[in-house]
């Protein structure tokens, strides 16, 4: 009795899946409030593909280490009926609810805990409550939900895993639209937030996680590690406003596996069969 596990510990990072979205992971086929279905189109079922894949990864890592499993879950969990935006499927929020409940399903398949981090207003709902209102149905459902005092989601979160602490938020401080700049822009986040700490005598994190902006980046100041995920969504109309090519930013996501205070970084990248990837 007593013995402190030494099991390292797998800090799975993903976000931005947007489930609600015509261009974003869903499950194939989903009932609609009214009646009838709704089937995803050919590249959603390629998001759906690559995200089982996702988890089967996160799993086989599991193993291999005899790692327990946090997935930390970076807000923009759904759409949400935004900006008038017609590239939704849904009809009512419980079609929406649903399905992002039969997604989260197949990562708690493999999660042992959960972080829920808030994201932005415009898909999550006002406060970003969305996140709230998942994580604390998930909690409700006997999911291992790590709560923020009396909330179950968290706006910005912070904890030490395995002697490795890591800050999580949805949107970061600086960005870049400029390809080559984006590794830049993560170096100049790192930066950012290694100095917030130092300046008010804190630990600057080991390792700073964050979403929203729907590319993949990392970036080091000092001893601060940060690095972007990327999204579980194509470019919408609006998104192809800012894109000047046809390029499909690979999904995926980012463990980290923790021990001792050290850690080491493991990327799952899915690659699309062609610039678009369904054009096959
Ligand atoms: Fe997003
Ligand atoms: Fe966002």
């Amino acid at each position: 009795m007593g013995k402190k596990s030494s099991r390292p510990v797998l800090v799975a990072h993903h976000g931005d899946t947007h489930v609600g979205s015509t261009a974003s992971v869903m499950p194939p086929k989903v009932g609609l409030d009214s009646g009838g279905t709704y089937e995803a189109s050919k590249s959603q079922l390629w998001y759906w593909k690559c995200w089982l894949r996702f988890w089967r990864d996160v799993a086989k890592l599991k193993k291999e280490y005899g790692a327990k499993v946090l997935a930390v879950s970076g807000g923009d969990q759904r759409e949400g009926d935004h900006h008038e935006t017609t590239q939704i499927w849904f009809e009512s929020e419980a079609d929406q609810d649903r399905a992002v409940e039969e997604v989260y399903q197949v990562a708690n398949e493999v999660a042992d805990e959960w972080v829920f981090v808030r994201g932005t207003e415009a898909h999550d709902g006002p406060l970003a409550a969305g996140t709230e209102g998942y994580a604390r149905t998930f909690a409700e459902a006997g999911w291992n939900v790590r709560q923020d005092g009396e909330r179950y989601s968290w706006y910005i979160w912070t904890g030490v895993v395995a002697g490795v602490k890591f800050q999580d938020k949805h949107s970061p401080q600086t960005k870049s639209r400029v390809p080559h700049l984006q590794d830049v822009a993560a170096s100049r986040q790192a930066q950012y937030t290694w100095e917030e700490y130092a300046h008010d005598w804190i630990e600057p994190p080991d390792v700073a996680v964050w979403h929203h902006v729907h590319y993949r980046a990392r970036g080091w100041y000092q001893g601060t590690f940060c690095y972007v995920c990327p999204a579980w969504q194509a470019r919408t109309a609006w998104a192809v406003g800012n894109a000047s090519s046809p390029r499909v930013e690979r999904p995926g996501g980012v463990c980290f596996l923790c021990e001792g205070g050290r850690w080491r970084p493991f990327e799952l990248s899915y690659k699309p069969e062609s610039a678009v990837a369904w054009a096959k």
